[in-house]
């Protein structure tokens, strides 16, 4: 500490007897503190400052290739909207994208229409072996192919399963995973948590179900020359297709369970699917049974999964 004396005297925050000038080094610090910890009020539009004390900062080799290519249309200073820039050079031709406007009051009943039809939606675990219209589910598929998806690299494989043989073996696979699991792999909370939905390891719709869609994620995908393709996100996007999947079985007036007979390697075995795809999600859909019930869940209320800020 000796030492450090001069050094400080040199600074000008030490006297020659040796007393610290305590003013002189407090007030850096407090200052460095309080701006520390009042950081946010100094940040920039693109820095965002969560109230969880998260942050993140904004980088523009993540976002320049959105907004490449576009103007904005300005009318008295004010932005009324962002239009394709003359010299945009995207590997896609474009073309224009004029869907009908709706009024606000269209809006307003198309929105509330189709909450009431997503709203009746339940998780059914009691099929009817009445057969569905192959063309169906080829729509179906269809519209889960019409998700969003990372650099459009579209990462999903559906696989319909309607041979009788096929759904056996998979049914005989996923109880005899799903009897472990209940057995010992699940927590005493997740039994717990189940134990309303009345679910246990047998699994019968899994052979009554006329049709299983068994959802595979793409991992990674081949080029045309056989270069492996990266998939990005490719997670979130198989996620959001199979929402979208589930939304038309329920559209088309059929019905599903979200079905996770965890682990589910059996799936790419039994139907030999290759390396680069893993299974994501057996999804059985057909009919309902006469004699079907379902639990009586209540979902969440608008001010419980909504904030607006
Ligand atoms: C990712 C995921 C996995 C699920 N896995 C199963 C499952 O393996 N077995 C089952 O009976 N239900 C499963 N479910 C269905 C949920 O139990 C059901 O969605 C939830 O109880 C809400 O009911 P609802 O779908 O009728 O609104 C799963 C749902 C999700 C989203």
């Amino acid at each position: 500490m000796e030492s450090l004396w001069p050094v400080l005297e040199a600074l000008g925050v030490a006297s020659a007897d040796g007393v610290v000038k305590t003013l002189t080094l407090a007030v850096p610090l407090i200052a460095t503190l309080w701006y520390w910890s009042n950081r946010s009020l100094f940040s920039v539009p693109w820095q965002t400052a969560h109230p969880s004390g998260y942050c993140e900062r904004y980088d523009p080799r993540h976002y320049s290739e959105e907004v490449r290519g576009s103007e904005l249309v300005v009318e008295n200073g004010n932005a009324l909207e962002n239009v394709p820039s003359a010299e945009h050079d995207l590997a896609y031709p474009h073309r224009r994208f004029a869907p009908t406007i709706k009024s606000h009051a269209e809006l307003l009943a198309a929105s509330r229409a189709h909450y009431e039809m997503m709203n009746s939606r339940r998780s059914c675990r009691f099929f009817s072996t009445a057969p569905v219209p192959r063309e169906v589910i080829d729509n179906i598929v269809l519209t889960a192919g019409t998700a969003p998806s990372g650099a459009h690299m579209q990462p999903w494989t559906f696989v319909v399963v309607s041979d009788p043989g096929v759904k056996r073996a998979i049914r005989e696979a996923a109880e005899a995973e799903e009897r472990t699991n209940y057995d010992s792999r699940m927590s005493e909370e997740w039994k717990r948590d189940l134990a309303p939905l009345g679910t246990d390891w047998q699994k019968p719709f899994l052979e009554l179900a006329p049709y299983l869609i068994v959802v595979f994620k793409q991992t990674y995908g081949a080029r045309p020359d056989g270069t492996r393709a990266t998939h990005y996100y490719f997670e979130k996007s198989v996620g959001i297709a199979t929402g979208m999947l589930i939304g038309a079985i329920h559209a088309a007036g059929l019905t599903t369970l979200t079905h996770t007979p965890t682990p589910m390697g059996f799936l790419s075995f039994i139907l030999q699917r290759p390396p680069n795809e893993k299974p994501y999600l057996l999804l059985p859909v057909g009919y309902p049974a006469e004699a079907a019930t379902v639990p009586d869940l209540k979902r969440k209320a608008l001010s419980e999964i909504m904030t607006v800020v």
